[in-house]
């Protein structure tokens, strides 16, 4: 948690800075307003940022291609806890609470164990592990550009007792999906992956996400929103319009759609869903 980002890692516990409701639009925890006062009302954040801010400087100096610089913030968070370099608070119960959160909202979108995912930043598992067990075997595909979150993904397995369904957990270098097979996935799921992605990494993803969709799948993924300027905190924390997603997804050949039903769970973030224009793009395959 951060002194100008309340909602933290994975955006969850905070109520919107705007609305007071969860999953509202955020104000723009940039400007210096945002920060004074929010230095204010919670000063035991202030040091908390300053390391924060501290790191991001070293991190930017030795790294300065993003996916580089996030693999070094996402070692140092697992090094320190990987429920907390996943998440905002570092508690097993929470890790636990958003990861079902996650499989829930796709289950009741018709998510069946014959369906195949592919989770984009699958972390150490939090939802990974819950699809795994209800899908068929070999029909969860994990990628991440983190080593080290992935090492803990391996343990989360073990842990589980989840080996004979044979994930696949792949380290990346970037969202081209070239390694994979065209129209695979009935869903691809990223969830608080893009609140730490500048613009060229989003749409890399939305350009090549369409060729690995089955018919009739879908891709649903979340994202900081704000309803004024788009901004970043530190080079950790991204912040998009509604607008500037759904327009990248349709210069893809993508339709995409606001998903309202999200906004009412407990969670600072917003979604959309995106599917091969001219699909459906609810039901996934046989559902
Ligand atoms: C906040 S964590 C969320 C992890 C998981 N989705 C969950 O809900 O528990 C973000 C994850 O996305 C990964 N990540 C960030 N940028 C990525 C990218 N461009 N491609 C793949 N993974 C990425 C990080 O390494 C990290 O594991």
């Amino acid at each position: 948690m951060t002194a100008a980002d309340p909602a933290g890692r994975d955006g969850n516990p905070s109520m919107s800075a705007s609305t007071g409701a969860p999953g509202g639009p955020s104000r723009n925890r940039r400007s210096l307003t945002h920060r004074v006062r929010h230095a204010l009302r919670h000063p035991k954040h202030v040091p908390a940022h300053a390391r924060r801010v501290a790191r991001d400087t070293w991190l930017q100096l030795r790294h300065r291609d993003h996916i580089e610089y996030y693999r070094a913030v996402m070692a140092a968070d697992t090094a320190r806890s990987p429920e907390a370099a996943v998440g905002h608070n570092p508690s097993v119960e929470k890790w636990e609470r958003l990861g079902r959160m996650q499989f829930d909202y796709l289950v009741g979108h018709g998510l069946q164990p014959h369906h195949r995912i592919l989770e984009i930043g699958c972390g150490n598992l939090r939802a990974g592990r819950l699809f795994i067990d209800h899908l068929d075997t070999g029909h969860y595909y994990g990628i991440d550009i983190s080593p080290a979150i992935l090492m803990e993904a391996q343990r989360t397995l073990v842990r589980e007792g989840l080996q004979s369904k044979l994930p696949y957990l792949t380290l990346v270098a970037d969202l081209s999906f070239s390694f994979l097979p065209d129209g695979h996935f009935d869903v691809v799921h990223a969830h608080s992956v893009f609140s730490h992605s500048p613009t060229y990494v989003v749409e890399q993803c939305l350009e090549h996400v369409g060729r690995v969709l089955a018919p009739g799948g879908f891709f649903d993924f979340t994202f900081g929103r704000t309803e004024g300027t788009e901004h970043q905190v530190l080079h950790e924390d991204f912040y998009y319009r509604t607008e500037t997603l759904i327009g990248l997804a349709r210069k893809h050949g993508l339709s995409a759609r606001f998903m309202d039903d999200w906004e009412e769970l407990p969670h600072a973030q917003s979604k959309i869903r995106v599917s091969v224009r001219g699909e459906r793009g609810e039901g996934t395959r046989g559902s």
